[in-house]
């Protein structure tokens, strides 16, 4: 049984985004950084019809309200580590359940959820254990998609150093795949977001969708 630990240093991480919540809903971040890979999630859930969705390091919530408005589903539940970015949530959306929970231990019963998503946040989580901890709350067939940076270049391999790393990791897909399958999924799709007018090669971002077995 893999236990509950969360990434070295994710204390720090989330004290950080506690700071830094005010400033992230700035619309043109927002539309040019992140609502590209929300449409994706969106798209997904809809194909799939999910009724009860976990965004997972939800942040502001933006995802999560999203959701919520736009395929109103059974359940939305926002869950986040950080109480500063929680409290943007709270006050976007009272459609969303918001959960002070880490990625490694959610806090759901067991198959509790027909969709786990996550968007840019997965790199600060301890990976194995999310994993495992995501299985456990999904329904069997449930449906896992979470968008994640691939970056590439000098960049990346200053991104991926050893002391980095212990605050965050970005597995590249191949990797992604590979871990996500040891957690008892079968990855059904992976390929670049789309993103407009901003090339992907700028913003190499990567979604990855997989069943639970
Ligand atoms: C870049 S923000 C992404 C927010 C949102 N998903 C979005 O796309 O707008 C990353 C979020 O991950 C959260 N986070 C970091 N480590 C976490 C953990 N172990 N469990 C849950 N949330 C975590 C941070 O608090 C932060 O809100």
């Amino acid at each position: 049984m893999q236990q509950a630990s969360p990434r070295a240093f994710n204390g720090l991480v989330t004290q950080g985004w506690n700071r830094a919540a005010r400033l992230y809903n700035t619309p043109i971040l927002q539309r040019l950084a992140y609502r590209p890979p929300q449409d994706e999630i969106i798209a997904q859930l809809a194909l799939n019809r999910a009724r009860r969705i976990v965004d997972v390091g939800c942040g502001t919530g933006i995802l999560a309200a999203r959701i919520a408005a736009d395929l109103a589903p059974e359940a939305v539940y926002g869950c986040d580590a950080s109480a500063g970015m929680l409290k943007q949530a709270i006050a976007r959306s009272g459609r969303v359940e918001w959960r002070h929970h880490r990625a490694e231990d959610l806090g759901f019963p067991d198959a509790a959820v027909d969709a786990v998503v996550s968007t840019h946040a997965f790199h600060f989580f301890d990976h194995r254990s999310a994993l495992a901890e995501f299985h456990r709350i999904l329904v069997p067939g449930g449906l896992l998609a979470i968008v994640l940076n691939n970056p590439t270049g000098r960049f990346a391999r200053a991104l991926q150093s050893a002391p980095i790393q212990r605050l965050a990791y970005f597995p590249p897909p191949s990797e992604m795949r590979a871990l996500i399958e040891a957690a008892g999924f079968t990855v059904t799709e992976q390929r670049p977001v789309q993103r407009y007018p901003i090339p992907p090669v700028l913003v190499p971002d990567v979604l990855t969708v997989a069943r639970r077995d």
